[in-house]
């Protein structure tokens, strides 16, 4: 079986993102991910991102050079980068969420629905993701 690596950080947009903005960047993301084997969430809330990006190691340094080198956003900080077992997001090149106010219990729902293996509580990424998010 391939390894397969996980990289969940979170940054602040540099531009408010209008809807139309969000959708032009995940339609060029979702293009390159689905070419490279990379799979993920992307979460927004108030100016603010958290991502988890999933593939083989090679991918995964052009996919997150691509996303180092994005203007749009700053203050990247990665709060993981290591080997996984399985992927959290198995069938989303990108699954994105834009989190409204008052919301967290929406949004973990959500991203139980994201992954099909959310309930897996042993993944780290998800482990990760999912306290992050209960905190927004
Ligand atoms: C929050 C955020 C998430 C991103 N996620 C991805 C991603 O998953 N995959 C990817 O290839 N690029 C990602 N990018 C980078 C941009 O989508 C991409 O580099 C940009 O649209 C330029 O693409 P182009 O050089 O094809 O025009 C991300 C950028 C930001 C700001």
């Amino acid at each position: 079986m391939p390894s397969l690596r996980s990289i969940v950080y979170v940054s602040s947009s540099v531009i408010p993102f209008s809807t139309s903005d969000l959708e032009d960047l995940l339609l060029k993301a979702k293009a390159f991910n689905s070419k490279h084997s990379i799979t993920g969430a992307l979460f927004y809330k108030d100016g603010n991102f958290i991502q988890c990006i999933e593939g083989p190691p090679a991918e995964m340094v052009l996919t997150y050079d691509r996303i180092l080198k994005d203007k749009r956003h700053k203050g990247i900080i990665q709060l993981i980068n290591l080997p996984i077992p399985f992927r959290a997001f198995k069938s989303w090149e990108m699954a994105f969420v834009r989190i409204g106010p008052n919301r967290s219990q929406e949004l973990t729902n959500a991203l139980s629905r994201t992954s099909p293996n959310a309930t897996n509580k042993t993944h780290p990424s998800l482990v990760l993701m999912n306290s992050f998010i209960s905190t927004l």
